[in-house]
């Protein structure tokens, strides 16, 4: 038996907004006193949490390291804190979609029954926003309602925040993961419900002392990091060349062309791209990702995953990016994704739209800055 990690495709898809009739609250509080029952071990855990971060810490505008949890190299996710007294979650920081969201005591889900729930009625500062949304992931779904609360970031405190509650996680794809919500860096243009994302409001609210964040992806389980507000040089080396963003929802880029052995071999005349820390690999249209698995001698395996021969490595060529006029290769080592049973699996699968996303296959080799006071992002050979 093959057991395939879980691979993430964080990119919001689709949306939909419904505003919620007055009469919903009320059956929304009973729901939250049958509840309350249920939380007396989480309760007793945010107020440990509570004594040891406060508001009053961050005043002036910083530069704020958020570390980042590896897990098998497919989930990337740090700690937050929400309410007062802080409840304390595991997101994803996902450049591809705008909302925070995290599993709410109004979700009765195998996957909100796995993860930490929030609970308004535990928090003096939240305040409901009257209003339902879902949205829908390249993997996996969510339906919640939204509310606003303080949101703490390492040690920036968000307040405010516009969030939403799940009251709904179908399907197994958020039941077995590591996280427990997502934190949306994306642009407001593809926030669902017109909310403001986290980093805007923090921009707005003078926290960060640059309006750019920077990624750097490790192999190791720990070591990743997100820092807010500022460029760290020790994660990269050489210089950083600057992308323009092409359109303003995800953080979008062109591609000249994709090279193996010097010959084109998709992209050709180029192609837009996003730079995507929610998904997992490196994805682009079916017939080019199939041109590109032919090239790097990838073949098709019984679970829709392309095998690699784990000793054949030094075979096989560099796959490049050209961006910008500059060349951003990948190694056999970067695009092979190692499995624990001891398989090789491409790092390269197909996505449904036109896209390319430069996932975490892409961002573990070139530490990436989102720059958002330029409308650029940065990319620099990773350490
Ligand atoms: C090794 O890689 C090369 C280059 O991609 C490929 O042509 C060859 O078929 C591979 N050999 C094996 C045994 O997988
Ligand atoms: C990817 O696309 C190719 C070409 O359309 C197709 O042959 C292959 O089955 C697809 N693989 C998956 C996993 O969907
Ligand atoms: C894997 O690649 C190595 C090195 O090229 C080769 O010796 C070996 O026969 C290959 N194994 C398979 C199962 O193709």
């Amino acid at each position: 038996m093959r057991c395939l990690a879980v691979l993430f495709v964080l990119v919001a898809l689709s949306e939909s907004i419904t505003r919620v009739p007055l009469h919903r609250g009320k059956k929304l509080r009973n729901i939250l006193k049958e509840k309350n029952l249920l939380e007396p071990l989480l309760q007793k855990h945010h107020y440990d949490i509570g004594t040891k971060y406060h508001p009053a810490f961050s005043n002036a505008a910083q530069v704020a390291d958020e570390p980042l949890l590896n897990f098998l190299d497919t989930e990337y996710y740090g700690t937050i804190y929400i309410g007062t007294p802080p409840q304390t979650f595991t997101v994803v920081f996902d450049t591809g979609s705008s909302n925070l969201w995290v599993p709410s005591i109004y979700c009765s889900d195998t996957a909100c029954q796995t993860h930490p729930r929030f609970d308004p009625s535990q928090s003096s500062t939240f305040q409901n926003a009257q209003q339902t949304m879902s949205i829908q992931y390249g993997t996996g779904s969510m339906e919640g309602i939204l509310g606003y609360d303080t949101v703490m970031v390492s040690s920036l405190t968000d307040t405010r925040q516009e969030f939403a509650l799940s009251t709904s996680e179908p399907g197994v794809i958020f039941t077995y993961v590591k996280f427990d919500g997502i934190l949306g860096l994306g642009y407001p243009a593809i926030a669902v419900a017109d909310v403001t994302p986290v980093f805007d409001n923090m921009m707005n609210e003078g926290l960060v002392q640059e309006n750019l964040f920077s990624v750097y992806l490790s192999r190791g389980t720990t070591g990743s990091m997100i820092t807010f507000g500022g460029i760290d040089e020790s994660y990269y080396t050489g210089s950083i060349n600057w992308i323009p963003v092409t359109e303003q929802g995800y953080w979008q880029i062109a591609l000249d062309s994709i090279l193996v052995n010097g010959q084109v071999i998709a992209c050709s005349g180029g192609c837009q791209a996003i730079v995507d820390t929610g998904t997992s690999l490196l994805a682009g249209p079916p017939s080019a990702i199939s041109n590109l698995q032919n090239a790097i001698g990838a073949t098709p395996g019984q679970y829709g995953q392309y095998d690699i021969n784990c000793s054949n490595l030094s075979n096989m060529p560099d796959v490049v990016f050209v961006i910008n006029g500059i060349q951003f290769p990948l190694t056999p080592e970067a695009y092979t994704m190692k499995e624990s049973q001891g398989n090789c699996n491409s790092g390269f699968q197909n996505t449904s739209g036109d896209l390319w996303i430069l996932g975490d296959v892409f961002i573990r080799e070139y530490y990436s800055i989102f720059d958002r006071a330029n409308n650029q992002v940065g990319l620099a050979k990773a350490v």
